[in-house]
């Protein structure tokens, strides 16, 4: 059994990309929720590639949370309690989310919050 084609046409979105230029991001809206469209650097690539698993709670490479390397695509929610990260912002110049102090990577991984909690 799969989903039927309305079902499915709802689940797919098209945006125009063309004019996101390295190292820039968009926030797109998609069934409701933002989702943050972001082209990385080759340099931003090869930072977070270069990131230590033993320092991240979730390990997994950067190459499996991708398609294609310069594109990120991620819904735009924070883990923490699901408020809306700011972009271009935070320690780690991904996204940073004001409410409880959650930093973000290019790779939207979880840093921390202000009470040291990561989820
Ligand atoms: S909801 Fe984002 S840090 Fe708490």
């Amino acid at each position: 059994m799969s989903a039927s084609d309305d079902v499915l046409a709802m689940a797919n979105t098209e945006v125009d990309i063309s004019n996101v230029k390295m190292g820039q991001g968009i926030t797109i809206k998609w069934r409701g929720k933002p989702v943050f469209i972001r082209r990385r650097t080759q340099e931003e690539i090869e930072k977070e590639g270069a990131v230590p698993m033993n320092l991240l709670r979730d390990e997994e490479e950067d190459i499996d949370r991708v398609i294609n390397p310069e594109w990120l695509v991620v819904l735009g929610i924070c883990t923490h309690l699901g408020c809306v990260p700011i972009s271009n912002a935070g320690e780690y110049s991904g996204w940073f989310c004001p409410c409880h102090g959650s930093h973000y990577d290019l790779r939207y991984h979880h840093h921390m919050t202000c009470c040291g909690a990561v989820s």
